[in-house]
């Protein structure tokens, strides 16, 4: 099992969502998070000047999927929630060790 972890823009949700239901994901959990990447939450950068790090609003989604759904959920992230602008997010895949759906006790594959 792995834990897909996409940070994307807010407005795209609704369509990573969709993309990601018919694969046979089951469960999703989204946050609404802060955070920067290489251009420190900047949209312009200011001829030699300093600039300061601006936190951006972004969506973390989080989806444990079983290891022979992966590439898809990824591939299918990665195509819903790019535009091609600076700040598309990224996806970060971790291993799970350990899944229990608490009111039946399924456990690992079985719970997800
Ligand atoms: N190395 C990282 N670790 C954790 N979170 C990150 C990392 N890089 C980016 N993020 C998260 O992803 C969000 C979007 O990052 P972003 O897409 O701007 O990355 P980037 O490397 O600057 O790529 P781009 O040049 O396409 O903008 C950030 O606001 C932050 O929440
Ligand atoms: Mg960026």
């Amino acid at each position: 099992m792995k834990l897909v972890m996409a940070i994307i823009k807010p407005f795209k949700l609704d369509e990573v969502r969709e993309a990601l239901t018919p694969l046979g994901v089951q469960g999703l959990t989204v946050t609404e998070v802060k955070g920067f990447g290489r251009q420190k939450g900047q949209t312009e950068i200011y001829r030699g000047a300093e600039y300061q790090v601006s936190f951006l609003p972004k969506l973390k989604i989080e989806v444990a999927v079983p290891g022979e759904l992966v590439d898809a959920v990824v591939e299918a992230i990665a195509t819903t929630a790019r535009t091609g602008k600076i700040g598309d997010g990224k996806v970060f895949v971790l291993d799970l060790e350990r899944a229990l759906r608490i009111r039946t006790g399924e456990t690992d594959a079985g719970a997800l």
